[in-house]
């Protein structure tokens, strides 16, 4: 999988990318991760990127000259599955679209700045708009972030115990289990006895019962949302 970013500030990838799985995985080859920063494709002396609404308003918009650029550069290169946006506006990032995510090959990633992009790059460029929530982040870098995050990791052989990602919460609409290692006691605190009775099916029943029990109580929506969401 190749995933191209554009950004305005690519400095701020340099801790998520660079310490432990998503580290791991552009190192055995598994992800590569390419950084683009768009001010390097403005044509203008001072490397503006943005300018005022038409129209009036506060805030800036990001220009279409330097993005259209880096895109149009990038898929002379390579097809891409995807490009996507970053923004509020999106289709809220669920475990589905994840999952789907995971299966392209070549995907592009704009960040948006200021008071966004100039809406003529989403309607000819975009093939899909991306929130992670209903909140508005300063720019799209922390939620490419977590994009990028969150998919690399399905990809086969980047988590060590392949089963491990398929457990997680959410994989089938379920949150996870509960999980203890040792010591078996702290504090007078006891792990429950079914995880210490070596019995497995037992104990996958009962990591079952409580995916259930605990996705009732702190997250019923999920149950409602059907096989729909998985991908
Ligand atoms: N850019 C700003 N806020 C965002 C959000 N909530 N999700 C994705 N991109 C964003």
């Amino acid at each position: 999988m190749r995933i191209d970013i554009l950004t305005l500030f690519p400095d701020m990838f340099q801790g998520p990318f660079s310490e432990s799985i998503i580290k791991r995985a552009v190192e055995q080859g598994s992800v590569e991760i390419v950084l683009h920063d768009i001010r390097d494709y403005s044509r203008d002396k001072h490397k503006q990127v943005d300018d005022y609404p038409f129209g009036g308003g506060a805030g800036m918009v990001m220009q279409i000259e330097p993005i259209a650029a880096v895109i149009e550069q990038l898929k002379s290169e390579r097809s891409y599955d995807e490009i996507m946006y970053m923004s509020p506006d999106g289709q809220r990032l669920n475990q589905g679209i994840v999952n789907q995510l995971s299966l392209k090959d070549n995907m592009i990633i704009l960040c948006g700045h200021y008071k966004g992009v100039d809406q003529r790059i989403r309607d000819h460029y975009i093939t899909r708009e991306i929130s992670i929530g209903d909140y508005v982040l300063t720019g799209g870098e922390l939620a490419a972030a977590v994009v990028v995050d969150s998919l690399v990791r399905l990809i086969p052989g980047v988590i060590s115990d392949e089963t491990s990602a398929l457990s997680d919460s959410f994989q089938d609409n379920l949150l996870a289990p509960p999980v203890y290692t040792r010591p078996a006691e702290f504090n007078g605190w006891r792990v429950p006895d079914i995880l210490l009775s070596g019995h497995q099916a037992k104990i996958d029943q009962w990591r079952e019962d409580q995916a259930l029990a605990r996705t009732k109580k702190l997250r019923p929506d999920l149950l409602d949302e059907g096989e729909g969401e998985k991908g």
